[in-house]
């Protein structure tokens, strides 16, 4: 079965670091986030991977390329603007055949993809959705299943009187080729707006799969720490680069710190960091490559991108810092800031 990633959109949740790297490229404990889904579809015998591509396309084909090195092969298609989720599978359709995968760009999950493949086709469904539950159903679109499974109705972010379920789309599906032929090309288009709500009034069969899984969808700044954060407490069983060299901190090569390394959480990083001995860690924090952070500084539950320089005496907690960023010395740094690759922050700052 082959399978198709949406990793076309601009990511716009997420800037500033999407303005310069795309959404599922960004990296989650230092791998690119895509890697995560790639991973996936190969526990599941997927190896076949179409990329749907619109936004910053060349960084995609310039960090897979065929996909050799991960033992898949990867086909491109490229729109010139992106045509929503519906408009880019109906202009990949070409490179498809027979039942296949779709998935979000920007989905962390240990789906059983075996056992939804097996429900599909039990079900002979057209298309089928893999589920997920939240706790406030008033802020998605949910999705009625009956008790096979079968969708009986869409709704957009209802009110609470009008709240029947709590399970939403979570951008995972399995499409007949049927249904490809319903989403009209060369247009921008919606699977969820467009293409589910009309397959369902023409009565086709549309099953929702509901199973225990772990979701994250990584789109916002909130989303994306918290997917780190999960990784590092085993809420989502995947592996996570660099070696454990202390009970809760995992490190990348050539890695340096002091023995007295305080670190009250857990603590990723990756190769290349400098960390003085003084520096205290609480919460889940990770550190990509070629980090540096000074004496006397404390961070907590934060995300830090390769090659960014925090100088001694700085606080940061809750921040995520882009790529080659400079916080110099004593610089205050409060949680929910984002800062954008490149940024210097001078000392004695307050953010
Ligand atoms: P925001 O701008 O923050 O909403 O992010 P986004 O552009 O990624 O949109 P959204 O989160 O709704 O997209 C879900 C998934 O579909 C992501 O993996 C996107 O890359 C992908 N996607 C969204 N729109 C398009 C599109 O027009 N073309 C392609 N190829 N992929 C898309």
């Amino acid at each position: 079965m082959k399978a198709l990633i949406l990793i076309g959109g601009m990511g716009t949740r997420l800037r500033p670091l999407t303005c310069v790297t795309p959404k599922p490229l960004l990296p989650i404990l230092n791998k690119p986030f895509l890697e995560y889904q790639i991973d996936l579809l190969k526990r599941h015998g997927i190896t076949d991977v179409v990329f749907c591509v619109s936004y910053l396309p060349r960084s995609f084909k310039d960090y897979f390329g065929t996909g050799e090195k991960w033992g898949i092969t990867i086909r491109y298609v490229h729109e010139k603007s992106p045509l929503g989720t519906g408009g880019a599978i109906r202009n990949a359709m070409h490179a498809l055949k027979g039942t296949t995968l779709i998935l979000n760009g920007d989905i962390l999950t240990d789906i059983d993809v075996t056992k939804f493949i097996a429900y599909h086709r039990a079900k002979k469904a057209c298309v089928s959705i893999a589920l997920t539950r939240v706790k406030d159903p008033t802020a998605y679109g949910l999705i009625e299943t009956d008790k096979n499974g079968k969708i009986g109705q869409f709704l957009e972010k209802p009110s609470w009187e009008e709240v029947t379920c709590n399970t939403i789309n979570a951008g995972i599906y399995l499409f007949e080729p049927l249904a490809l032929e319903h989403i009209p090309a060369g247009v921008h288009y919606s699977v969820e707006r467009g293409l589910f709500p009309s397959l369902l009034e023409q009565n086709f069969p549309l099953f929702g799969y509901t199973a225990p899984y772990y979701w994250m969808d990584i789109g916002t700044v909130e989303k994306y720490m918290q997917a780190h954060a999960d990784i590092m407490a085993n809420r989502i069983k995947v592996a996570i680069a660099g070696k454990k060299c202390m009970k809760n901190v995992s490190a990348g090569k050539n890695v340096k710190f002091g023995d007295n390394l305080q670190c009250d959480g857990t603590l990723v990083c990756g190769d290349s960091v400098i960390i003085d001995d003084t520096v205290t860690f609480s919460g889940a924090v990770s550190l990509g490559n070629g980090v540096t952070i000074g004496k006397g500084t404390v961070i907590s539950d934060s995300v830090i991108l390769d090659g960014t320089r925090i100088g001694e005496g700085v606080r940061l907690e809750k921040v995520l810092i882009g790529k080659h960023c400079v916080v110099e010395p004593n610089a205050v740094i409060s949680p929910g800031t984002v800062l954008g690759d490149k940024t210097t922050i001078t000392r004695y700052s307050k953010l």
